[in-house]
């Protein structure tokens, strides 16, 4: 059966069929979304100076279409690296409820805050290792405790030590100008000691949480690329192939997000070609069997 929808403005938001079991969308909304590039423009705001502190953090705006696409109202989500909690306020945006996990207890208290000022809901917090608390979490599941959906942000490969340059660019023949750490720097608890190191403890982390998630329902995953010691890091590939030797896990999208918000750089100019990451890649996983 279709049922026409329409938004507050009362204009038609397209057919909704009984039949879909993914989301609450329109065929119309459905095939907007299927675009692998969102291109949408998520100003700065839910209290973006305080969550700002973080670093990493994602648009909530952003996390609820994410949500939207893939579960129905009042379904629940997982995020086991919720920093200050795009995740979960995305959850709160869309009508949803989700269970965010941080190692650093200073996120959550931001994420308490933005909630506070903002009138809403918290949403349920662990604050501890993923690693360990997926498995408490795992040992004492109930049937209602699986999850709908997994949207995470994974912390970045090496960014304790990445370092950037001031942002003047060198330029042919110039001696290397003085750096500065990364400002994600603040965000990462966990030292990687190489990068095998850090794909190992997030592809466990990974796991343990698709264990939490029921059958044919979605995993997405946030990463972004990096240019590093004179090279192109494509972790969002390295990752995907990760991911997808999980037991019952299966890729099935990589959606690009331009993030209009990011600068662009000089660095290379007039000696080598050096990429402004101005991209993230949100890998798609469906845990199938
Ligand atoms: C990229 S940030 C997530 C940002 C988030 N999307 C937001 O909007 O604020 C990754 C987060 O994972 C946390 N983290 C790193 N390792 C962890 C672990 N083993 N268990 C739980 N949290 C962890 C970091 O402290 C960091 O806040």
């Amino acid at each position: 059966m279709k049922i026409e929808y329409f938004d507050d403005s009362g204009s038609s938001r397209g057919y909704y069929s009984t039949a879909n079991r993914v989301n609450d969308l329109t065929g119309k909304e459905w095939l907007f979304w299927t675009r692998s590039v969102i291109t949408k423009v998520y100003p700065p705001n839910i209290q973006h100076r305080l969550r700002q502190q973080h670093g990493g953090q994602k648009p909530p705006e952003l996390c609820a279409d994410l949500i939207k696409i893939f579960t129905k109202k009042g379904e629940r989500v997982l995020d086991p690296f919720m920093g200050v909690g795009g995740t979960l306020i995305g959850a709160s945006l869309s009508g949803r409820r989700a269970l965010g996990v941080e190692i650093n207890k200073r996120w959550i208290e931001i994420y308490g805050q933005v909630c506070r000022l903002e009138g809403m809901d918290e949403l349920d917090t662990i604050a501890g290792n993923s690693s360990e608390v997926l498995k408490d979490l795992l040992k004492n599941k109930i049937d209602n405790e699986f999850f709908d959906m997994i949207l995470t942000d994974v912390p970045y490969w090496n960014m304790d030590r990445a370092e950037r340059s001031k942002g003047k660019f060198k330029k042919a023949g110039e001696k290397a100008r003085e750096v500065k750490k990364s400002k994600l720097s603040v965000f990462n608890s966990e030292i990687y000691s190489t990068k095998e190191d850090w794909l190992l403890k997030i592809v466990k982390i990974i796991e343990l949480s698709s264990k939490l998630l029921k059958p044919d329902r979605y995993l997405l995953i946030f990463i972004g690329d990096m240019y590093y010691k004179n090279s192109y890091h494509c972790l969002s590939s390295e990752l995907a192939e990760r991911v997808s030797r999980i037991d019952g896990l299966v890729w099935k999208a990589n959606i690009i997000w331009y993030d209009v918000s990011k600068k662009l750089h000089l660095y290379g100019y007039q000696y080598s070609y050096i990429p402004s990451m101005i991209h993230q890649n949100i890998l798609v996983f469906r845990k199938e069997k």
